[in-house]
């Protein structure tokens, strides 16, 4: 089976490692954050209140979502540069805590894997959407290189960016992404952990195709 889950936290270089992985081997991408990010977004286009529960997860099956390579659409809108904004990463934890939200959004996420091989990039790929995937990753780094990268990523596009707030609110979003009661974020069992924070991208994507090849030969 071409799969191979790349579970972490905020900021770890999953979406980058994810894509350059699946690019060497003709697989696609799910990136499930841009899918809770969609549920955020949705919130606030509609005008729902993020508190209710069923409400959220009421209006996902009326979203009709597409991606193309690294566009997102939504009901035929470009959504792109909205979902990746801090308010809606924000607000996309915390409607991802939600068990009616995971729920509805499960098979979705299934329906993406094909014959031609995936890469999911998330939280839980490993442990609750692909139990059965023959690689798993557990991609982490120090929270102090995490948020070093993010304001890096931040000043390098001209935006305004204070490094202890970043700081603070990765430490917080990795608190309530690891602490809440369903599929929290955890190395699934036979999980590798691999700890980036002191390796460049390349190495890191090496060595998960390093660990492919171990799987496939066996
Ligand atoms: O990876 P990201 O920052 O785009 O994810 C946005 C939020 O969605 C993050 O706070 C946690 C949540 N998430 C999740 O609960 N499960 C996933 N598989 C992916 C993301």
């Amino acid at each position: 089976m071409n799969l191979i889950t790349i579970d972490g936290p905020s900021a770890s270089g999953k979406g980058t490692v994810s894509h350059l992985v699946a690019q060497h081997l003709g697989w696609d991408v799910l990136d499930s954050g841009a899918l809770y990010r969609i549920c955020a977004y949705a919130v606030l286009e509609y005008g729902l209140n993020a508190d209710d529960e069923q409400a959220v997860a009421a209006v996902i099956p009326d979203l009709v979502i597409r991606f193309d390579v690294d566009r997102v659409y939504v009901n035929d809108q470009e959504v792109s540069e909205q979902l990746r904004l801090e308010h809606i990463g924000k607000l996309a934890s915390k409607v991802a805590a939600y068990p009616a939200v995971r729920q509805a959004l499960l098979d979705l996420q299934r329906s993406f894997l094909t014959n031609k091989g995936l890469v999911g990039d998330g939280r839980d790929m490993g442990t609750v959407i692909f139990p059965q995937a023959p690689l798993k990753i557990f991609l982490i780094a120090d929270v102090n290189e995490r948020a070093k990268r993010r304001y890096k990523q931040l000043v390098e596009k001209g935006i305004d960016a204070d490094f202890e707030a970043i700081l603070l609110d990765l430490q917080k979003r990795d608190e309530q992404d690891m602490n809440r009661a369903v599929a929290p974020l955890k190395p699934a069992d036979d999980a590798i952990v691999i700890d980036s924070s002191y390796m460049g991208i390349q190495a890191v994507v090496d060595r998960i195709l390093g660990h492919w090849e171990q799987v496939r030969v066996k």
